[in-house]
């Protein structure tokens, strides 16, 4: 869709609907169902345990529908729910067609369809196409004998290469059966299937079309720019450590996106569905070739805005304070390069921590923080994805020791700082800062114990601040997290401005203010957001007749104060 489409199919705005930004305006025709309304993801092992064994489960998400619908999304992604040894929490398939009995049945997930089409909500699926688990049947047989059906079906080498899996550790596991190394670009659990062979990608395809079948309307896709191995296997430019990241030697080479066309056309065309690809190292520069008309997805998770921290690639004890200059201009590269495309706007999801540690200062009010970041997120271009317990403005966590962690990133990138010379402490300073563990604590739905996400014992500790930030308090609070997050997205969902118009940035060199606007014919919205604890002068003139439309302060003044956004709208 061009961008005259967009403004031939907008319906202009009223005077009065500026004034109330309540009133609700039909949105613009021309869009398709996936850019009108935000996505909520899901990970279900932590979101609502209905049987008490400390896990969350699909009857938990079938509860929480109305929930989900009260927040205004379209669409909600599921993180993997498959059979899977949980290695890394479902990211390790072992069967791509059935659902994991941890979260229910078959029948629960087409209930779970069922009624969330009842509401006008769609449930995508996450499909993890570049590795299984090792117990899929897949790489049993392939390990068994370099001459079994599927021996070709995983990376299998007799030399082994210096490279660095993700997860920390070398990224070759020895076979005694086979007498050879295999490829995990992820844990040692997650070998990576070989998409060169033609037999391996039509399996995947099946596997997606039985979802497509069971009526899912979309997929995420993980890690997509690992699936092309290079034609060489050789050692990379070696860290002090000596070994060297896998992810700089195999994501996203050449070649790639003809498999990529492939599954589009095998999978995707003629289907009403929307796919987001995972692909940390694709450049907003290289997303026409990834996104829209000429590209292989709708939407593209590109890390740009969210590695500005880690300059040396993602170990987190390498990373530095960001600029906010940085982050502005990948979120501005971002949205220039998908202008004749489309743009999944992101800042929290399962593996990041929660934005209102990640993008403010120490001392930031948590809950302005949360806030403002809602504010970024509802009125950028593209579709907004809020990530379970955001809209509550949940923080991080800080665990006592490395054991109490349960994720297998944090792990090895706690093991990888203490081979480089740093303390216990230190180590555990960085796993606090940006372990993954900080988005999978339970969802706070109460007061009660355990903040009502289980009867027994939570797999991960619930946060310690679940008395005051859980939905039941916040939804009888207006002025709560939830109840900014429900007023804002019904905004967004009806204003033409917002879905369709330009972006342009303000103020670009600031390092204290992120101001940017959206622009459709004569409409106009600004938002203009405070990154540090004191107050910043706001530019002269924001534009003629602007009006504050929304804020997290409850008055206006003509600057910013400590955290402050302001929606401003003509
Ligand atoms: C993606 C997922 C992450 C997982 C990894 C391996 O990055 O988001 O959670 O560990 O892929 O599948």
């Amino acid at each position: 869709m061009n961008r005259r489409t967009f403004i031939k199919g907008a319906i202009a705005l009223t005077a009065a609907a500026w004034a109330n930004p309540m009133i609700v305006i039909d949105a613009a025709e021309n869009f398709k169902w996936w850019q009108k309304k935000p996505v909520y993801q899901i990970y279900p092992k932590s979101f609502l345990d209905t049987d008490g064994n400390g896990i969350g489960d699909l009857r938990g998400v079938i509860d929480k529908l109305d929930y989900i619908k009260s927040l205004g999304a379209g669409a909600i992604w599921l993180t993997p729910i498959y059979p899977s040894p949980m290695v890394d929490n479902g990211y390790d398939i072992s069967d791509y067609t059935a659902i994991n009995p941890l979260f229910g049945t078959l029948d629960d997930f087409d209930e779970l369809v069922a009624e969330a089409k009842a509401r006008d909500i769609k449930i995508v699926m996450d499909l993890v196409f570049n590795h299984s688990s090792d117990q899929h049947p897949w790489f049993l047989e392939s390990k068994s004998s370099r001459d079994n059906p599927k021996a070709d079906w995983y990376i299998w080498r007799d030399e082994k290469t210096n490279w660095r899996s993700i997860f920390g550790g070398s990224a070759w596991q020895w076979c005694e059966e086979r007498g050879q190394y295999y490829l995990h670009t992820f844990a040692t659990q997650q070998p990576d299937l070989n998409w060169e062979n033609s037999d391996v990608r039509r399996a995947l395809y099946d596997a997606a079309n039985f979802w497509l079948d069971r009526g899912v309307g979309g997929f995420r896709i993980d890690a997509i720019v690992y699936i092309k191995k290079p034609a060489q296997f050789v050692d990379g430019t070696p860290d002090a450590d000596g070994t060297c990241s896998v992810h700089n030697m195999t994501a996203a080479l050449p070649g790639i996106l003809d498999f990529l066309h492939e599954f589009k056309r095998e999978v995707c065309d003629g289907r009403d569905i929307f796919t987001v690809g995972e692909a940390n190292s694709v450049k907003p520069e290289d997303l026409p070739q990834w996104v829209g008309s000429h590209g292989v997805f709708d939407m593209l998770f590109e890390f740009s805005h969210v590695n500005v921290m880690f300059p040396h690639g993602e170990v987190w004890h390498r990373a530095e304070l960001y600029k906010l200059s940085d982050f502005k201009q990948a979120l501005t590269d971002s949205q220039r390069a998908t202008r004749d495309s489309w743009y999944p706007i992101y800042f929290e999801n399962h593996d990041k921590p929660r934005s209102v540690n990640n993008f403010f200062p120490h001392g930031s009010d948590k809950t302005l923080a949360a806030k403002a970041m809602a504010i970024i997120l509802l009125t950028l271009r593209g579709t907004p994805f809020i990530y379970q317990g955001e809209e509550l403005g949940f923080a991080n966590v800080a665990f006592d020791s490395i054991d109490d962690y349960d994720d297998v990133s944090s792990r090895g990138q706690y093991d990888m700082a203490r081979a480089d010379g740093f303390s216990d402490k230190q180590a555990l300073r960085f796993v606090h800062r940006f372990s993954r563990d900080n988005a999978r604590t339970p969802m706070q739905w109460n007061t009660s114990p355990n903040a009502g996400f289980t009867s027994g014992k939570p797999w991960l500790p619930v946060h310690e601040d679940f008395k005051t930030c859980n939905a039941a308090v916040e939804d009888k609070n207006a002025d709560s997290v939830l109840n900014f997050y429900r007023r804002l997205v019904s905004f967004r969902n009806a204003s033409d401005v917002l879905i369709g118009g330009d972006y342009a940035e303000l103020c670009h060199d600031s390092e204290e203010l992120y101001v940017f606007t959206r622009t459709l014919g004569d409409k106009k919205i600004c938002t203009a957001v405070n990154f540090t604890t004191h107050d910043v002068k706001l530019p002269d003139k924001i534009f003629d007749g602007a009006k504050k439309l929304f804020g997290n302060y409850p008055d206006e003044k003509n600057y910013l104060r400590a955290t402050e956004a302001v929606i401003y709208g003509n």
